[in-house]
């Protein structure tokens, strides 16, 4: 029996920490992990290039054979989730910020919602919003596209971190809960918390896992129990360069370490 192939893809290395949680979930899995690194940051970009990066990357997946695609980005799922969905036939799934846990588990509560500049206004997030919350009782929200370019050099020390974010957030609200609606930002946590103190962090990270499961399941696709491989492109090329894989690799524990 061919293994079960599934395709992950971020416009760099946030996703990573998505599919650290679906090899923990689904370890019989073979994983594609595509980073857009040649187009890196969406968050900044324009509706038409990320739905084109998109499919580029989407595309490079489908020719890969997989069964399914998480879309491991907020920013591209609120730009190009209804495209991607339209154009191909196997299922893909998506992800939003975690604004409905985050209202479920803090009703009335002062919440912040973090996420990169084009899904702060984009119209999922306000409609999400709407649904969720009552209008005295909105979120906060803010873009934080310094983050995204933190992580893509490698930027984690807490002291260059928090003075950006001490820089806009307002520490004041006593926030009970923090949305991290980008996949770049949990590698981000102990930042939050040392600025916020005991907050929660929440994001979208089991509910995007705990979705693939389900339709892969309703899809009749079986993931067998044998360990399975995981192989990552940059924007479609091969990533062989032992120094990249190597810190891929610590990427995926640091997101095990930072839950
Ligand atoms: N990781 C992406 C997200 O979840 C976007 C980062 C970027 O490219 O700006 O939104």
């Amino acid at each position: 029996m061919s293994k079960v192939k599934i395709g992950f893809f971020d416009s760099g290395i946030g996703g990573i920490s998505v599919l650290s949680y679906a090899r923990r979930r689904l370890p019989g899995a073979d994983y594609i992990y595509y980073a857009d690194t040649d187009h890196v940051p969406y968050g900044t970009k324009r509706r038409a290039e990320i739905i084109r990066y998109s499919d580029a990357a989407v595309g490079f997946l489908a020719r890969q054979g997989v069964s399914a695609v998480v879309v491991a980005c907020n920013t591209a799922t609120s730009m190009a989730i209804t495209y991607l969905r339209e154009k191909y036939p196997f299922p893909i799934i998506g992800m939003e910020p975690a604004v409905k846990p985050a209202a479920a588990a803090h009703p009335g509560a002062n919440i912040l919602v973090c996420a990169t500049p084009v899904t702060i206004a984009g119209e999922k997030l306000h409609t999400l919003i709407e649904h969720n919350y009552t209008s005295d009782d909105f979120p906060d929200l803010v873009g934080l596209p310094e983050l995204v370019t933190f992580a893509e050099n490698g930027i984690f020390d807490c002291e260059t971190v928090c003075g950006y974010l001490e820089t806009v957030i307002d520490r004041t609200k006593n926030y009970a809960a923090v949305v991290l609606g980008c996949t770049h930002f949990g590698y981000f946590r102990d930042s939050f918390r040392k600025l916020l103190g005991d907050v929660d962090l929440i994001d979208g990270t089991q509910g995007t896992v705990n979705r693939l499961i389900s339709i892969l399941s309703q899809n009749g696709i079986d993931v067998p129990d044998e360990p399975g491989s995981t192989a990552f492109y940059q924007t479609g090329r091969p990533v062989a360069d032992p120094a990249v894989l190597a810190y891929y690799d610590q990427l995926l524990i640091r997101s095990e370490i930072l839950k």
